[in-house]
C-alpha cells in the first residue's frame, strides 16, 4: 500500500469511529433504559453460569482431591464492541433481535487443567436441566486453521426477575491453560496488521507452530496425570 492510501485509509478509519460513536451516543440516549435493561439481564446470567462452574469445581474437589478449573474469567461486551456488531451484521434495533442474534454478549471463559477435564466439566454442566445448548464448537477436534483451540458452548440460561422469568444466552469457552496462553498472546499480537504480506505469513505460520507445540504440552501433561492416577 503506497503512503497516500495509508493516510487516506487511516483518515476513513477515524471517520468511521467518530460516525460510529455518533450514532452509538445516539442510540444509548434514545434507549438507555432499554439499554441498562438488557446489560442487567446479561450480567445476571453470568452470575448464574459462574456459580454454576464453581459448584462443580467444589464438588470435585471434594471428590479427587484436585481443583479442575484453574481460573474462570467473566465479560460482559463493551458497548462499542456491541454496537459494531449490531452494525457489521445489519441487526434491527431491537431487544429482540440484539438478544437472538447476538450471542456474545455475556462471556465466560473457564480455564481447565487438563483436556479431559474441559470435556468433563462441560458435560456435567450441559447435563444440568436448566442449561439448554444452542450451539457446540469444538475447536479443540479441531482446531481453526490459525491454530486456535476450546470448546465453545453457546447457552441459554434462565434468570428469575421479579415479575419474570427470562432465558439468556451466553457464550461459555473452555480451555485449558495452555490453550488460554496462546489464545491471549495470539489476541495481542493480532492488533498490528500493517506488515508486509510475507511477514504475516512467516509469523502465522510460527504461530500456528506455537499452537501445535502447546497441543503437544496438553497431551503429555494429560499423560503424566493418567499415569500418575
Ligand atoms: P465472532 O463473531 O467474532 O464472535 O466469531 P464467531 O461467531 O465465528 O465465533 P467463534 O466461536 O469462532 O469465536 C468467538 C470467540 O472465540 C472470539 O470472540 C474469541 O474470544 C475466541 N476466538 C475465536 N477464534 C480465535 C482466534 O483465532 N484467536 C483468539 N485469540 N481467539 C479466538
Ligand atoms: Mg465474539
Amino acid at each position: 500500500m503506497d503512503e497516500l492510501s495509508e493516510v487516506r485509509d487511516n483518515r476513513m478509519e477515524s471517520i468511521k469511529d467518530v460516525v460510529l460513536s455518533e450514532d452509538f451516543v445516539e442510540l444509548v440516549k434514545r434507549n438507555k433504559e432499554m439499554y441498562d435493561k438488557l446489560i442487567c439481564y446479561y450480567k445476571c446470567a453470568i452470575m448464574e453460569i459462574e456459580t454454576k462452574f464453581r459448584v462443580l469445581n467444589e464438588e470435585f474437589s471434594l471428590q479427587y482431591d484436585r481443583n479442575p478449573i484453574e481460573t474462570i474469567k467473566t465479560r460482559i461486551k463493551s458497548t462499542e464492541s456491541l454496537f459494531r456488531k449490531i452494525k457489521k451484521k445489519h441487526i434491527p434495533l431491537s431487544l429482540e433481535a440484539i438478544e437472538e442474534q447476538i450471542t456474545d454478549i455475556a462471556g465466560v471463559r473457564v480455564i481447565c487443567s487438563f483436556p479431559k477435564d474441559i470435556y468433563h466439566i462441560a458435560e456435567c454442566f450441559l447435563r444440568q436441566d436448566d442449561i439448554t445448548l444452542i450451539q457446540k464448537k469444538d475447536y479443540i477436534q479441531n482446531p481453526k486453521e490459525n491454530g486456535y483451540r476450546s470448546l465453545h458452548l453457546i447457552v441459554e440460561v434462565p434468570i428469575f426477575l421479579q415479575n419474570e422469568k427470562k432465558n439468556i444466552r451466553v457464550e461459555v469457552q473452555l480451555r485449558t491453560i495452555a490453550m488460554d496462553f496462546w489464545a491471549s498472546l495470539e489476541h495481542k499480537l493480532r492488533y498490528k496488521k500493517d506488515l508486509p504480506e510475507e511477514q504475516i505469513q512467516e509469523i502465522g505460520a510460527e504461530l500456528e507452530e506455537c499452537a501445535r507445540i502447546s497441543a503437544m504440552l496438553d497431551s503429555r501433561m494429560q499423560s503424566i496425570k493418567d499415569r500418575i492416577h
